[in-house]
């Protein structure tokens, strides 16, 4: 089982080095290498995806990855800022479907900024589009005023696209996951506004006749926003385009918690997946060891799972995690008093004990 570690920027190779310890304490025949990725390939070979990432990741049977972005890429040309290595990678491996779950840990029930109740117990998941939508959409640039007299551009735009096969096997992919949990599926849209997204209704609510079993409804994304943070456990599953996908798994996120314990996964047609936390780079905190790892860690828990086929050695690491969260300890994001805080290679250390007791 061959696993490309791509670490990337800011907090990435902290939290990277967590997960690949436990990885490693498994005692499973993994083959890892590692790559640059983001703003630390283009400081080394002028490109945040240089050929040799791409065909390590493209070889690799799972990708582990941590995360990429620095604000001082900001200025830099879109094709080479550090963003574009995570977009490349879905787009050239096809990893069209990104599974965000936001579980609240009973153990973290108060560190939500929601009252305890309204999380309490909570379990949904966020089915992203991960390869159409306006990321992908053509054309994409910016127009300047041609009489000469403004500097710069005077327009920009992006197009806002979807294929019915792109809408089609997400939707799928959507239905199948509602139906193995608690089958609701909350199909998220902005119909009464854009074209793209009235044909994303009409082709999901197609493909629902597949299903029967499951129950489907449809929200417009404003409203799904507000239900979220309203009676977010009224959500079962939730599948959306790639935009809104984006925003809402991040408030989501902070429904249980904090951001730092949140798993992901982006898998193409046969399984092969990327596996990272749903967090980004945090370059604030980089370089002080006080990053949370378990989203990593528990991203290396999916990638057991869904792509490597190793579903006890998945709920070895979660059993893991619960132990330590069980044992008191807190990375600062989800610190609370009466706790003992930790950074981030003692939390490692702490899922490694637990792992091998
Ligand atoms: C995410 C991130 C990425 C996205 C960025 C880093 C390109 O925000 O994975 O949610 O927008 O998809
Ligand atoms: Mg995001």
């Amino acid at each position: 089982m061959k696993i490309a570690v791509l670490p990337g920027d800011g907090i990435g190779p902290e939290i990277v080095a967590e997960a690949v310890k436990v990885l490693q304490a498994l005692e499973l025949p993994l083959e890892l290498e590692w790559a640059d990725v983001g703003g630390t390939a283009y400081e080394t070979s002028g490109h945040p995806l240089p050929e040799g990432t791409l065909n390590l990741a493209k070889a690799a049977d799972a990708i582990l990855f941590g995360a990429v972005g620095d604000w001082k890429y900001d200025k830099l040309d879109r094709p080479l800022r550090p963003e574009q290595a995570i977009l490349g990678l879905r787009k050239h491996l096809g990893l069209f479907a990104n599974f965000r779950p936001a579980v609240c840990y009973e153990q973290l029930t108060h560190a939500s900024s929601l009252k305890p109740e309204l999380v309490a117990g909570l379990d949904i998941l966020i089915i992203r589009e991960l390869t159409g939508d306006i990321y992908f959409g053509q054309p994409r640039g910016r127009r300047t005023a041609t009489d000469g007299h403004f500097p710069g551009s005077e327009e920009a735009f992006d197009t806002m696209r979807y294929s019915r096969p792109e809408v089609e096997r997400i939707a799928h992919v959507a239905f199948q996951a509602a139906r193995k949990r608690g089958g609701k599926l909350t199909s998220v849209d902005k119909a009464n506004v854009l074209e793209t997204f009235q044909f994303w209704k009409d082709i999901v609510t197609d493909v629902h006749q597949h299903y029967p079993d499951v129950k489907l409804d449809h929200m417009y994304v404003d409203n799904a926003a507000m239900q979220l943070v309203k009676t977010p456990k009224s959500f079962d599953v939730i599948v959306t385009g790639n935009m809104f996908g984006d925003i809402l798994s991040d408030e989501a996120s902070m429904l249980t918690g904090s951001i730092g314990m949140l798993p992901s996964a982006s898998l193409d047609k046969q399984n092969k997946g990327l596996y990272e936390p749903s967090h980004g780079s945090a370059p604030d905190i980089a370089g002080k060891g006080v990053a949370n790892p378990l989203a990593t860690i528990l991203s290396a828990a999916m990638m057991l799972r869904f792509t490597l086929n190793q579903e006890a050695a998945a709920q070895r690491i979660e059993a893991a995690v619960q132990k330590v969260l069980w044992q008191g300890l807190r990375t600062a994001d989800i610190y609370s008093e009466g706790t003992a805080r930790v950074g981030t290679a003692q939390m490692g250390d702490a899922v490694l004990a637990a792992l091998r007791a």
